[in-house]
């Protein structure tokens, strides 16, 4: 198939665009940035590289006609909680007018299928046991509304029979992938690539909370190895490929690591310490945040190839530059 990823050149998006390509996908990974900045995207160079905006409509349509694309992929958008908390409207721009722009555009061009990257930050506030898709979806930050927003759209386009989804809920990315993809946010706001900087400079680890109700008191999340979450996503397409119904899934392990057992384990990967120092929580960042991925198995026959906390940070280890 002929597959537009956007969002192409960022940590998630790399790993898509590989995966989706070395499937036998014609991909045309598309973003705000150069995508040469961060590197030759594929090794076989079967990825074409556009630089674009999700809310020029106009330029979608376009792109979407020249490449007779068949499905998307969209991973575009602004991730930062903390940042959506103090600059809203930015996160409405981009991840919701932009969402409207890129399905106007593929309802133009007749595209009607579409993967979508969606969040745990749907759910917010949440119970101690994994949360199943059913959970009811209560945002707790601008960046979790503008994601749900989303999925209402989807859900209603489907219902309408303009589009097909998959609206994957990743719950934390978190390792590489050699010689395609290495954790880095600008600001970078996460823990393992933080960690790694924090090691390399001797710059203590803000821990953001340590009286939260988890055991050791820092905050518990389930991390998805980056390779594995390329893969649901070429599952995904296959599925809407063969005409199978629209669906919300987590992307989840159902396992949950606390911030303190993750410091641990690269600490392990690293052979020496990392400094932390405690702070105080952080806006909008729920205590614990663990997904049930029995879903997504029995819908798509995903189950991640590398669930193993040790296993996710040494990939993130060996392929840290600081
Ligand atoms: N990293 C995680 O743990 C995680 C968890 C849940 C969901 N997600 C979602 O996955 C997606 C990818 O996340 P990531 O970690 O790779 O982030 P990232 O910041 O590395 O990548 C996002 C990319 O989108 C591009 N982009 C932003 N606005 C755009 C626009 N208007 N037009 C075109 N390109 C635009 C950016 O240039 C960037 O390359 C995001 O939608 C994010 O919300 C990520």
């Amino acid at each position: 198939m002929n597959v537009l990823v956007t969002g192409a050149r960022g940590y998630i998006g790399r790993a898509v665009a590989h995966r989706l390509a070395d499937a036998g996908h014609a991909v045309v990974g598309f973003d705000l940035a150069p995508l040469v900045e961060e590197g030759p995207l594929h090794t076989a160079s079967s990825i074409r590289q556009l630089v674009g905006d999700v809310r020029d409509e106009e330029g979608l349509t376009q792109t979407l006609q020249d490449h007779a694309v068949d499905a998307v992929v969209h991973l575009a958008g602004k991730i930062v909680v903390s940042e959506s908390v103090t600059e809203p409207l930015a996160y409405w721009d981009h991840n919701v007018g932009g969402g409207i722009a890129l399905l106007k555009a593929m309802v133009a061009a007749d595209v009607r299928q579409i993967v979508f990257s969606s969040s745990a930050a749907v759910y917010g506030e949440v119970a101690p046991e994994p949360i199943a898709e059913q959970h009811r979806r209560e945002p707790m930050n601008p960046y979790g509304r503008t994601k749900l927003t989303m999925e209402w759209m989807l859900e209603d386009l489907d219902r309408a029979g303009a589009v097909h989804y998959v609206a994957l809920r990743y719950f934390n990315a978190a390792g590489a992938v050699p010689g395609v993809t290495v954790e880095r946010h600008h600001p970078e706001t996460h823990l393992i690539p933080n960690a790694l900087t924090a090691a390399a400079s001797g710059r203590p680890l803000k821990i953001f909370g340590s009286d939260y109700d988890t055991g050791d008191g820092t905050a518990m999340r389930d991390y998805v190895h980056v390779g594995d979450l390329a893969d649901a996503h070429r599952v995904a397409l296959d599925h809407l490929a063969q005409g199978g119904a629209s669906l919300a899934l987590n992307v989840a392990t159902g396992l949950g690591y606390t911030v303190a057992e993750v410091v641990a384990s690269l600490e392990r990967a690293l052979g020496r310490p990392v400094p932390t120092v405690a702070a105080d929580r952080r806006p909008g960042d729920p205590p614990l945040l663990i997904g049930r991925g029995t879903a997504i198995r029995e819908h798509l026959g995903w189950v991640p190839a590398h669930p193993d906390l040790d296993d996710i940070t040494k990939s993130a280890v060996a392929a840290h530059r600081p």
